[in-house]
């Protein structure tokens, strides 16, 4: 499963346990007569707020950790989601401290619960929210093979284990995109160095953090954006198949 269906799975329980609170916060805060057994409500509120906070702390590893294997600068969209997701433990610490030391704030405690569902709400927005569009509610496994390039070029990288450089479209992928390089790419751009032929030279294209001419992250895709919808004065390859183009890639992580 990639980290994306996953988060998008945690990310369904995270909205239900939000709602869960927000029902019982008004419960608790909201009624004009108190009619309601409150510390039920307390109680189950609690519990969802742990819940939650683990949960949250789980994901926040893995996203994390991908960071780290990835290696390459934050796009706008994970950047909005990070500080967004920052701002929940620092909220969330508050709510604390107020609950059990700082007790002459406890009128205030709703409005840092609002906040919390309303910041749950962007962050998730941002990062499940938009996977399960790009995706179609995860059916298209395009994504998800643009992650695991990403994950394979780290772990070029880095040497990498043996299960993490026996990617898919390793060796014979690499010797295709090799092919269709020399046929419809090695007229402009030196994959041995990095001097300009028409275009760019390749070399390390894929282990630069930016495209050399656009200045765009070095990600496969938008490797993949090049040959489709070319920056600048490249003509367009965009009669290549997923195949053909996903070799390119392979090949040109290699240089
Ligand atoms: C007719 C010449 C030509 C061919 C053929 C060509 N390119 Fe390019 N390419 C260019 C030029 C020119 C640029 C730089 C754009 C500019 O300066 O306007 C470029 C830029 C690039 C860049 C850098 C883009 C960036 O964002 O900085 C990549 C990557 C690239 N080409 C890959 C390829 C691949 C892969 C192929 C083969 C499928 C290919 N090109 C075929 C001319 C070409």
């Amino acid at each position: 499963m990639s980290i994306y269906l996953f988060k998008s799975i945690m990310s369904v329980v995270i909205i239900l346990l939000t709602t869960i609170s927000i029902y019982t916060m008004f419960e608790i805060f909201g009624r004009s007569q108190v009619t309601v057994d409150v510390r039920k409500y307390k109680k189950i509120h609690k519990v969802t707020g742990f819940l939650y906070i683990t949960i949250f702390l789980f994901v926040s590893y893995f996203c994390l950790y991908y960071i780290f294997i990835s290696r390459t600068e934050l796009t706008p969209r994970s950047n909005l989601h990070s500080i967004l997701s920052l701002s929940i433990p620092v909220l969330f610490g508050m709510k604390l401290l107020i609950t059990r030391v700082y007790k002459q704030f406890y009128n205030h405690v709703n409005i840092y619960g609002l906040l919390i569902a309303l910041i749950t709400f962007g962050m998730v927005g941002s990062s499940a929210g938009y996977y399960l569009i790009v995706s179609r509610a995860g059916t298209d496994i395009s994504f998800d093979k643009i992650a695991q390039y990403k994950n394979w070029a780290a772990s070029q990288k880095k040497g990498g284990t043996p299960e993490e450089r026996a990617f898919p479209a390793g060796p014979e992928s690499i010797a295709r995109g090799e092919n269709i390089f020399k046929e419809k790419c090695s007229f402009c751009h030196d994959p041995q160095s990095t001097e300009n032929i028409v275009g760019p030279g390749l070399k390390g294209i894929l282990k630069n953090p930016e495209l050399p001419i656009s200045r765009r992250p070095a990600t496969p895709d938008n490797i993949r954006n090049q040959l489709r919808k070319p920056f600048g004065r490249m003509p367009a390859f965009d009669y290549l198949t997923e195949e053909e183009a996903d070799d390119v890639i392979a090949f040109l992580n290699t240089l």
